[in-house]
């Protein structure tokens, strides 16, 4: 598939809709050979058509302008498919684009043709297998309503739907570092595009991711406001800090208030500067003076803050390396993304519809097989054991509305094992039971020498899912739990071996439920205080 980009911005591969044409491209280059050529207008040599129609008349064909325009003509003639990129310019091509537009004319023949309403000249050469498309950015919140006179003259030079066309808002975000994750989201969207032109055509669905907004109007507005280092209300430049903190801030997704207003106080070492951002109900203000109490402080060099938004560095992986230090309450920062989301609009695509992104896991269930053999089987061993063998074939059912890990199926089969065990020789139940405990417990402590321990798995529900596990903090704080949990659980085996048929044996099933139930309280205290505790360091 011959490919041939007319790079219409001003501002040549620096352009913003460039980042939307390549990731175009790039899906078409998935699903064909791809061959491509490009036209960065800013860097040819292009002069405005002088009307002299000697093109028609003198030299049929050829343009009395000796300039690269031959060359952009005969790449036009090549191409099977032609992109017209550009960013939107008082509501139509950038100017440079135009010349180029105009600069066509040998590509027509001078006859009047009657099937248009407006009129028209036929082509010289056969154009009609061509297939174009148009992506552009605009400055505005939306492409809506900004496209009109594009529309219109492709319309008439192209054909009225003979072109498939990609626009889009708030294209200046594409430049910014800091809000890629929804930038990439929307160009992941793109290439999906780029996929589906060639082989079906854009769906209806990839239509509408394209056409979502990058970010609420409100958001971009104040952010796009933000952004220009220049005082709204005066005038005078902005300090870099000061612009930083503002973009983040309008950021802010007040859903996520929690009934109470939060004071995030921004310490930048290096610049000597600190603001505070108050997150509220109804939106957030941002203070250079006149502090107040802070909830929460987090006191970084500035530049380490640009890497993180730049996404050289994670938030957590720079509190690892110490780069950044919190004082005060912790949740703001494990909860981020949720106070500062990235406008993310990402819904369920049919790649993404597999169990692992729709499911949740759970570590009750998990634990059910477990509960009810020890409770089970510590009452009637027989019984007790059926019991338990009934629970796991149920347990099939209920994953069928969970997400199951390795643990689930382990679980699962270990308590059938045992359960059969405690059928077939109910004399050793002494045995059978501390054993269960002992491998319930060995089950958590090995999964700590992997690299995602046991109760990440589950805990990551209450954070932001499985990039959670890629959080080191989140998966240091779960490895000493789950070994705190596994160690419980090893040393429970051995009194409960040493317990049973002793005075204190009908007192066991209590001491074995309570000491999980405070072991629960502890995990609950010790996931925030951990995280917090190694970030106020
Ligand atoms: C001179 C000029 C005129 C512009 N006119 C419009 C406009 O009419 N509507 C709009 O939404 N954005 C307008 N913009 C913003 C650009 O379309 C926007 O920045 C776009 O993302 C630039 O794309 P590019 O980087 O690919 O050139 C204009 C920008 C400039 C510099």
């Amino acid at each position: 598939m011959k490919i041939l980009i007319i790079n219409g911005s001003p501002k040549g591969k620096r352009s913003n809709t460039y980042k939307l044409t390549n990731a175009f491209i790039n899906g078409i280059s998935e699903k064909t050979e791809v061959e491509y050529e490009e036209v960065i207008v800013k860097d040819k040599n292009i002069s405005t058509c002088i009307g002299c129609f000697g093109c028609w008349n003198k030299t049929p064909g050829v343009c009395v302008i000796k300039d690269d325009m031959k060359e952009v003509l005969d790449k036009i003639l090549w191409a099977d498919i032609v992109i017209w990129s550009f960013g939107l310019y008082y509501f139509n091509v950038p100017g440079r684009m135009k010349m180029l537009i105009d600069r066509q004319l040998p590509l027509a023949l001078p006859f009047m043709v009657s099937e248009s309403e407006s009129g028209g000249h036929p082509m010289r050469f056969d154009m009609s297998g061509k297939r174009h498309v148009i992506i552009s950015t605009c400055g505005f919140y939306t492409a809506k309503g900004n496209y009109g006179s594009v529309n219109a003259m492709f319309d008439h030079f192209l054909g009225k739907n003979r072109y498939e066309t990609i626009y889009c808002g708030q294209g200046e975000l594409f430049r910014v570092d800091a809000l890629h994750n929804r930038t990439d989201e929307y160009l992941s969207y793109v290439k999906q595009a780029g996929e589906e032109f060639i082989t079906s055509g854009i769906s209806s669905d990839t239509r509408e991711h394209l056409d979502e907004l990058l970010f609420p109007r409100e958001t971009f507005e104040t952010m796009a406001d933000a952004s220009w280092g220049v005082s709204k209300e005066t005038g005078e430049q902005e300090d870099e800090t000061y612009i930083f903190t503002k973009q983040m801030a309008s950021m802010y997704n007040k859903s996520s208030y929690k009934g109470k207003d939060i004071v995030l106080e921004m310490d930048y070492t290096d610049k000597e500067k600190a603001y505070q951002i108050i997150l509220k109900k109804d939106g957030y203000e941002v203070r250079k003076e006149s502090f107040i109490t802070p909830t929460t402080k987090v006191i970084t060099p500035f530049t380490v803050w640009k890497d993180i938004a730049a996404g050289k560095i994670t938030g957590s992986g720079a509190m690892m390396k110490k780069l950044y230090r919190v004082e005060g309450d912790f949740d703001v920062m494990l909860n981020w993304g949720k106070y500062f989301g990235s406008g993310s609009t990402k819904q369920k695509s049919d790649k993404d519809t597999s169990d692992k992104k729709t499911k949740g896991t759970s570590l009750i269930l998990t634990l059910i097989p477990w509960i009810t053999f020890w409770v089970a089987a510590a009452i009637d061993s027989y019984v007790g054991g059926f019991v338990s063998i009934g629970v796991c074939a149920l347990m099939g059912l209920i994953f069928f509305r969970f997400r199951k890990t390795i643990y689930d199926v382990l679980s699962c089969t270990a308590v059938i094992v045992f359960s059969i065990m405690a059928i077939l020789l109910p004399e050793m139940i002494r045995l059978i039971l501390p054993g269960s405990y002992l491998a319930f417990g060995f089950m958590w402590s090995l999964s700590c020498l992997t690299k995602i321990p046991l109760t990440a798995w589950y805990s990551m529900n209450n954070y932001s899912g499985e990039s959670a596990l890629e959080n080191p903090l989140f998966v240091r704080t779960n490895r000493i739990l789950t070994l705190a949990w596994g160690i419980l659980y090893v040393i429970t085996s051995v009194w409960t071996f040493f317990l049973m048929g002793t005075p204190i044996s009908p007192y066991l099933a209590i001491i074995n439920n309570v000491m999980p139930i405070l072991m629960g309280i502890f995990t609950k205290w010790f996931q925030n205080w951990y995280p917090a505790h190694y970030a106020s360091k």
